[in-house]
């Protein structure tokens, strides 16, 4: 089985911590280019440190937000006119505030979208040209498990990652010709610190302790505890691949078996 994402660049988003993170260490350890991108230089650069460069890997960093489109843009764009060429793209950045969807604010909706499917879709614009040169290229979007059976307390998340997931979708009958693979990665509960936070918010609205939460939490995945992100990044590494040439247009959850549905 092919692995090797050898001569390949990686565009990892929201890789300072978490998901993004151990997605940037598995991809470099397959011999990928990586260039890391979030809004922190310090955190990027902690982690441009442990990035393997065994294979003669060079590891990039850039500092960009995503909730501001054209930021994001502007700083992929100038990156590109330096001449580099980018075939797998991770798009990723931080989960939309928790809330019951009826109470939240059209400008909720509005920051969510731009967060997420605006800005996945201004960075394939960008990469697209430079995937199709390659006859090489992968589009793997980490949404949620939500796009499956949407999850309580998750109002406006669950609405805009269900349009990430028809967004990947249509994307993966368009670019399919191109060899380009569009592929969506569902993470259950992942120990970061977004689940931290989440595990926090649901206990304190409860009225039962952190602990106990996480108890309670466990108990419905089969698995009986939390994904770890390296977890995660294994099934990123393999879409990622030359193995997974003909993997388009899927839903792949790691979430310990917690989704109900097949
Ligand atoms: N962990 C879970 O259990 C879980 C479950 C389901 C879905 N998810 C989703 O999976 C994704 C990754 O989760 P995670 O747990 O790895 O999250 P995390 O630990 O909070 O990390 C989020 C990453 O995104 C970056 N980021 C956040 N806001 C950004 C912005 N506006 N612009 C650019 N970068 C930004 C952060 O870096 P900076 O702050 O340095 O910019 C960080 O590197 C999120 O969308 C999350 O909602 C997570």
């Amino acid at each position: 089985m092919n692995l090797s994402l050898k001569g390949k660049r990686a565009l990892v988003c929201g890789s300072s911590q978490g998901m993004g993170k151990a997605i940037a260490q598995q991809l470099a350890q397959q011999g990928a280019d990586i260039v890391l991108l979030a809004r922190n230089m310090a955190s990027l650069e902690e982690v441009k440190a442990t990035l393997d460069t065994s294979q003669n890997q060079s590891h990039d960093i850039l500092l960009a937000d995503f909730s501001y489109p054209e930021q994001v843009v502007a700083s992929v764009a100038n990156y590109l006119n330096s001449g580099k060429t980018i075939q797998v793209l991770i798009n990723n950045t931080g989960g939309p505030a928790p809330g019951p969807a009826h109470t939240a604010e059209t400008e909720n909706f509005l920051a969510a979208f731009n967060q997420h499917l605006v800005c996945n879709h201004e960075l394939m614009k960008l990469l697209l040209p430079g995937m199709q040169a390659a006859i090489y290229g992968r589009i793997i979007n980490v949404i949620s498990t939500s796009v499956k059976q949407p999850l309580i307390g998750l109002g406006v998340s669950n609405t805009v990652r269900g349009a990430v997931a028809s967004w990947a979708k249509t994307l993966a009958n368009e670019l399919g010709q191109f060899n380009i693979t569009v592929n969506n990665v569902l993470p259950g509960a992942t120990n970061t610190v977004r689940l931290e936070a989440i595990i926090k918010n649901k206990a304190s609205k409860a009225g039962v302790s952190i602990e106990e939460m996480e108890v309670e939490e466990k108990s419905i995945i089969p698995m009986k505890r939390f994904g770890e992100p390296e977890e995660f990044a294994n099934a990123v590494g393999f879409l990622a691949s030359p193995a997974a040439a003909y993997i388009t247009g899927i839903n792949l959850p790691v979430d310990g078996g917690r989704t109900s549905s097949l």
